[in-house]
């Protein structure tokens, strides 16, 4: 099967990666579905991941977001974020708001849920401000004085940024071959990039610890952790 895998790489002229929280698992940040230690198994996501939790209780989504920030800040990339980053000519598409692949090597991430690296107002004045993941920042007000800062991620209910989407868009409809890494492919509209992918004619080649909804797009999918195949399939 990865020999297989490996033919379909080495012919490809155009490849897109297009990953999910299950890349940055091995790194020890947390899933949001995995039955085991996944967030949303924990929590409710409206409360910690929409506007309207936000609404409800600003001060517990900006204290589960400093866990995760922390979370993310002590992780390091693993070998399955260097073994992209050292494909240059691989364009990321990642859901991740983690800073992995920037931090294995990759210049220009697509990331269509945002930069939990940035917080930004929840107003519309455009002030966006790095934070320091190790160190994150508490609920505090934005300097235009209209609304709170908050992560600089996309909720449950929110429009992706339009320009980032059309990227992602791009990058997929343009690629040959796509590689679907750790996501289990069930949030719209990010997923819809896998289908984009075919229809545009691109091969899909799926990794992932478990079957999920983007096996029964897959011309081969490849069963197991992330920084366990990649480095053998794109060596
Ligand atoms: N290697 C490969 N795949 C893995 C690994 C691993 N080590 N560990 C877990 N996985 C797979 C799981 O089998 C699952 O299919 O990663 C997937 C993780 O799925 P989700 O937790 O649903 O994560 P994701 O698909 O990235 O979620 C999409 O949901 O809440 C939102 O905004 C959030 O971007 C996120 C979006």
């Amino acid at each position: 099967m990865l020999h297989d895998a490996r033919v379909i790489v080495e012919a490809a002229s155009r490849i897109t990666c297009f990953s999910g929280a299950g890349l940055s698992a091995p790194s020890g940040v947390g899933t949001f579905r995995d039955p085991v230690g996944g967030w949303w198994t924990k929590h409710d996501p409206m409360k910690l991941a929409s506007p309207e939790g936000f609404a409800e209780d600003p001060q517990l989504v900006m204290d589960w977001y400093a866990e995760r920030r922390r979370q993310i800040g002590h992780a390091e990339p693993n070998a399955g974020h260097r073994a992209l980053a050292a494909r240059t000519d691989i364009i990321e598409v990642t859901q991740n708001t983690d800073d992995l692949l920037q931090r294995a090597g990759c210049h220009d991430v697509i990331q269509v849920h945002g930069d939990i690296s940035a917080d930004r107002c929840h107003a519309s004045c455009g002030h966006v401000v790095s934070i320091d993941l190790r160190d994150p920042p508490g609920l505090r007000p934005c300097p235009c004085g209209c609304a709170d800062l908050r992560p600089s991620v996309v909720w449950f209910g929110e429009g992706l940024v339009a320009e980032t989407w059309n990227r992602a868009e791009q990058a997929c409809t343009r690629c040959d071959l796509l590689l679907v890494v750790g996501t289990g492919a069930t949030v719209y509209p990010a997923a819809g990039l896998i289908t984009m992918a075919r229809e545009h004619g691109a091969r899909i080649i799926v990794i992932n610890t478990n079957p999920s909804e983007a096996s029964g797009i897959a011309d081969i999918e490849l069963t197991g952790s992330a920084d366990e195949v990649l480095p053998p399939l794109l060596a």
